[in-house]
């Protein structure tokens, strides 16, 4: 992971690239530093911590410059220590680098550097690349050729960003891993991610593995591996600054909870047509070779897939959900006509890029359906559908998960509709529902019973989260959320499982939250009962007719009722909310939970 940005203008760079580093700090908030030419020497501040500890210590130093690079970590080789922390530097000082990614090779260029003199002060796979690059301008040679010269030794995922004491060039490169060009008025920039300086400008280049790229305050200039000129198009990004900024919230967490419904209308916009679903991208008769789909992701992704697969199965469409990690290294079988579809919001994260690769090395037929337009997976998949979110800094992600689920929605009537000729059985009910999900979002966000619940209902060893059909992918994005910020123990389960083990857990300190979605609600009610005789308090999350399961559980925290296809929606907001509220009660680290970073580019 780690987010890398790099600025060049022709005044001092150190407050934009904090800033940069702030927008960042999604991608890792381990450590943090910076590195300032002066146009003879570096200068270079780092320190374990967020960017507010950097920001501290940079108060005291006066360091500042026109050139300069910036990194906030999350660790993978060595611990979150000072010395650990990036820019790293050689034995002169002479290179600063940051690195996102992992060079597989640095034991045994450490080594080698090793015995010819080297000295090494951190733990990391980074420290490796300066050393690399001062001997080859010890030789003699100039700054981009030692660039050039260092990266064709290294073998691993990298973006790089590299300044040299007496060059006003930021030299920079990728192999797997995100970078940006900005190009802004007076000043340009680098980094891992547009939001790092979306402030400045929202004219950008997406670089390519193996690209190298020379930056300065007049411009940029791409080449390939062997030093050929290439020409990469200028794209114009259409987010606001502001969707990037938290405003009058808390945490971006619940910003991004509450601009649900302003990031479903954006998802669906223009894309349903009375009775027709309208994906630009994707006309009718795109799927009408398609046997399979398989869906590959991680973490919410993964639970925005199963709900995907759900619905597909439903329709008649042989579909199935895939963790992404596992996948890459167990891949199913496919053929050209299987569609494998990778649901990530980043579009970067490794564990399903790689399971992309494998899909397509295999022969399938790749698509990816992402929030990041310029993303490694909505590049390299032979298609691309946006859900057009806008940015999300939370590392939880919320509002991607309901426009993840329904681009899935759309995707899967053109899929049926190309497969079999037909539209969904019940389509005009659904895509009316799904017209209406903005508002009955923005309802259940305006209700205020959840902060209450999650008060009233936070349990002594455990929380469960089950559900059947759709919920049951509802009831696991609902316990990744709540463990995920509240550090609390939860898990989620279909709840006809419990019955088979879990329920040996269950007692009055485990509190349960029951997903409904208005169907099958005698066997929801059976479970309810089940749970309940063993002294452990239900809270039913159901549609507002849900009257009799209003009536056995313990709370009740109704829903808008909507088409039962789409209530496990409305069902996830309030259990955004529950997350929110019970961590915010115990003052977690809500947009940044320990351990964890936005966006996970290793494997
Ligand atoms: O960017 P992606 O959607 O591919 O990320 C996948 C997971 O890392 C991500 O969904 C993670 O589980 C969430 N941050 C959890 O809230």
């Amino acid at each position: 992971m780690c987010g890398i940005t790099a600025r060049v203008g022709d005044d001092d760079s150190l407050e934009a690239l904090l800033g940069s580093l702030e927008n960042l700090e999604y991608r890792g908030y381990d450590s943090a530093g910076i590195a300032m030419q002066n146009g003879s020497e570096l200068a270079i501040s780092k320190c374990e911590g967020e960017v507010s500890d950097l920001r501290s210590e940079l108060a005291f130093t006066g360091q500042n410059g026109r050139v300069g690079i910036g990194h906030t970590r999350w660790s993978t080789h060595g611990p979150p220590t000072d010395e650990n922390a990036h820019p790293h530097t050689g034995c002169h000082g002479r290179v600063a680098v940051v690195h996102n990614g992992i060079i597989e090779n640095y034991a045994e260029l450490r080594e080698e550097l090793r015995t010819r003199g080297h000295e090494f002060t951190s733990d990391t796979d980074t420290e490796v690349i300066p050393h690399l690059v001062e001997e080859e301008l010890g030789a003699g040679r100039d700054a981009e050729t030692a660039f050039r010269r260092a990266i064709d030794r290294l073998e691993g995922s990298y973006a790089i960003a590299m300044i040299v004491d007496d060059d006003p060039t930021i030299y920079a490169t990728r192999n797997g891993s995100p970078l940006v060009v900005g190009v802004g008025e007076t000043a340009n920039y680098l980094a891992s991610d547009v939001p790092a300086f979306l402030e400045f400008t929202d004219r950008v280049v997406y670089l390519e593995d193996d690209d190298v790229v020379a930056v300065t305050v007049d411009g940029h200039r791409i080449t390939d591996a062997t030093g050929d000129p290439i020409s990469r198009s200028i794209e114009t990004v259409d987010w606001d600054p502001e969707d990037a900024e938290k405003g009058s919230y808390d945490h971006y967490m619940l910003k991004e909870i509450h601009e649900q419904p302003m990031a479903l209308r954006q998802t669906l916009h223009g894309r349903i047509d009375d009775d027709d679903v309208v994906l630009e991208e994707f006309p009718s008769g795109t799927f009408d070779d398609v046997s399979r789909v398989q869906l590959v992701a991680c973490g919410t992704s993964y639970h925005a897939g199963m709900y995907g697969e759900w619905l597909l199965s439903n329709w008649g469409i042989d579909a199935d959900t895939h963790i992404a990690s596992e996948y890459a290294a167990y891949p199913a079988p496919v053929d050209e006509n299987t569609l494998v579809i990778g649901v990530t919001q980043s579009g970067e994260t490794a564990d399903t890029l790689e399971a992309l690769a494998s899909a397509r090395r295999r022969g399938a037929r790749t698509l990816a359906l992402t929030n990041v337009i310029g993303s490694t997976a909505a590049r390299t998949c032979d298609d691309a559908l946006f859900i057009r979110a806008g940015p999300e800094i939370g590392v939880a992600a919320t509002k991607t998960f309901s426009s993840q689920v329904a681009s899935l929605v759309l995707l899967g009537e053109r899929l049926v509709r190309d497969v079999t000729g037909e539209p969904t059985e019940d389509h005009r009910q659904r895509l009316d529902a799904l017209e209406s999900l903005p508002e009955h979002v923005e309802m259940v966000t305006q209700d205020t019973l959840a902060t209450a619940i999650s008060r009233r209902w936070l349990g002594e060893s455990g929380h469960f989260f089950i559900g059947r059909g759709n919920a049951y992918s509802v009831a696991l994005e609902g316990a990744l959320k709540f463990k995920e910020i509240t550090y609390e123990h939860a898990e989620g389960f279909a709840a006809g499982e419990l019955k088979h083990g879990p329920l040996a857990l269950v007692t009055p300190e485990t509190p349960v939250f029951a997903v409904g979605t208005g169907e099958h609600r005698n066997r929801l009610e059976s479970n309810i009962n089940e749970i309940q005789t063993r002294g452990a308090p239900v809270i039913a999350i159901a549609p507002r007719n849900a009257t009799e399961l209003a009536d056995t559980a313990d709370e009740f925290l109704p829903v808008p009722a909507t088409h039962p296809d789409l209530v496990a929606i409305l069902a996830n907001v309030q259990l955004q909310l529950i997350a929110y509220h019970a961590a915010d009660e115990m003052d977690r680290s809500i947009d940044k939970p320990r351990n964890l970073a936005k966006s996970v580019t290793v494997e």
